[in-house]
């Protein structure tokens, strides 16, 4: 399992302390919420901050674009320090062009999905084969801390079973109320990443549940 804490629920004013923890813990990524206040009803931080925690991060970011237009910031990312770029499928009406130019870019690509968002969208998507990463939202994206929504296992097992129809390596990452509660669960359903944002950060050691959720 992938480990990809949230840096949304980390306190700003001290996001090198909250770096350097990662780096220490047995955190694999680092997810990264770019909030734009069009896309979704929330402003987070833009390209600055993500390469202000690049600079001091040893794991690659996870950068989750909740984002109108996320094409015209591609490159702009990949210059912040992004090692993945995820963009989601309701902002996207050139997809395809979009994951390509992810690519070409020098990243991974990732596609995310609104929790109204049914999985056999991606179908076309997964079958070309240039899909790294596919970000199953588990709460409305927008804000950290809510409920996870259940239906979300059932999703899992959708995606994976297309994944394997078409040989594809693609990740499936969970985003939104991951907690010990759900995640044992999620593995069992298929999923290869789980993000966590106030799980982690608003524990009392948040190395040590970064480790409970890795050693699942
Ligand atoms: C929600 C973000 C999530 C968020 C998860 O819009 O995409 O990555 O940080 O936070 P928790 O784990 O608190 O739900
Ligand atoms: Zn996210």
């Amino acid at each position: 399992m992938i480990i990809a804490p949230s840096i949304l629920a980390a306190d700003f004013a001290n996001l090198q302390q909250a770096t350097e923890m990662l780096n220490r813990s047995q955190a694999d990524w680092i997810h990264v919420d770019i909030m734009d206040g069009v896309f979704v009803p929330n402003i987070s931080f833009g390209l600055p901050v993500c390469t202000a925690i690049h600079r001091h991060a040893q794991k690659p970011l996870d950068v989750h674009l909740m984002i109108v237009k996320p094409e015209n910031y591609v490159q702009a990312f990949k210059d912040a320090g992004a090692a993945l770029i995820s963009v989601h499928y309701e902002a996207c009406p050139h997809l395809h062009r979009t994951l390509q130019q992810i690519k070409q870019a020098g990243c991974q690509s990732g596609i995310a999905l609104n929790p109204h968002t049914p999985v056999h969208l991606l179908e076309d998507s997964l079958a070309e084969g240039h899909v790294d990463l596919v970000c199953l939202m588990s709460v409305n994206p927008g804000f950290g801390g809510q409920k996870f929504i259940e239906r979300t296992y059932q999703k899992v097992r959708q995606l994976k079973a297309l994944i394997t129809k078409h040989q594809v390596k693609t990740l499936i990452e969970i985003d939104g109320g991951v907690s010990t509660q759900n995640a044992a669960k999620l593995k069992e359903a298929g999923a290869d990443v789980l993000v966590a944002g106030s799980f982690v950060f608003g524990a009392k050691d948040p190395e040590n549940v970064i480790q409970q959720l890795k050693n699942l």
